[in-house]
């Protein structure tokens, strides 16, 4: 994915780390009635080479108490130094996150969450777009998910990004036993379904720019 397209935004998207698996669970417990497990985040990030995650942080202007730490620092080091302290800081929060599997020519959506007090503000949308550019970037012609019927909010957005309900899959849900629906969207690479995504990351970059 190329990263500067995402750089003037006040939310920053990156390459998960194992460093983000203890904020990434504190987000899953909360999103999820059957949650991964630590071990399963970190075993994704280690060993899966067709796993893609991505973490979404707010930019330090967003965070209040870091952008007083950043005045301080900066009285203090000197701004070169203030600001590469702060990139490295373990205190702007990771609020959403979201990864797909590349499979041949399939990218699977995998899993997508934003913290619960930071959702209806685009972060899941960004992530989404993420992870359609990043999976046309490793060679992707279609994204597929599965979602639980009951998650209209989720389909919503899946349906803003050009996904259709292409199939069911009954009871795939174990903990309640919920039927998922498969969405997918049409071919990643035409041009027409190039223009779409242009369209909508224009609307959502204006929304989100700093
Ligand atoms: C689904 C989820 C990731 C959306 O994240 P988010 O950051 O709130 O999403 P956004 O703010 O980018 O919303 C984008 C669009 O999706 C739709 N949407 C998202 N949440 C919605 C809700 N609760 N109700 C209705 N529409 C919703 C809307 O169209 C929204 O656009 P709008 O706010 O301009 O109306 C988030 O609700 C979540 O983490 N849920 C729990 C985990 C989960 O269900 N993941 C999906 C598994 S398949």
């Amino acid at each position: 994915m190329d990263m500067l397209d995402y750089s003037n935004l006040i939310y920053r998207i990156e390459t998960m780390t194992p460093q983000d698996v203890t904020a990434v669970m504190d987000i899953e417990i909360e999103a999820f009635s059957a949650p991964w497990s630590a071990r399963a985040y970190d075993y994704e990030l280690r060993y899966n080479e067709m796993a893609h995650y991505y973490s979404a942080r707010p930019t330090q202007e967003l965070v209040t108490p870091i952008v007083e730490r950043q005045s301080l620092l900066k009285r203090l080091l000197g701004r070169e130094k203030a600001i590469s302290m702060l990139e490295a800081s373990p205190t702007v929060p990771l609020v959403g996150y979201g990864g797909f599997w590349l499979m041949v020519d399939e990218a699977h959506i995998s899993t997508i969450a934003t913290h619960a007090d930071w959702r209806r503000r685009g972060i899941g949308e960004l992530l989404l777009l993420a992870m359609i550019d990043g999976a046309t970037e490793v060679g992707a012609r279609w994204v597929t998910l599965e979602v639980r019927v009951s998650n209209t909010g989720a389909q919503r957005l899946y349906h803003k990004y050009g996904f259709d309900v292409t199939g069911i899959r009954k009871r795939y849900y174990s903990d309640n036993n919920e039927d998922a629906l498969i969405m997918t969207t049409p071919l990643i690479t035409t041009i027409d379904y190039q223009i779409k995504l242009q369209g909508l990351k224009g609307v959502l970059f204006k929304r989100l720019e700093k």
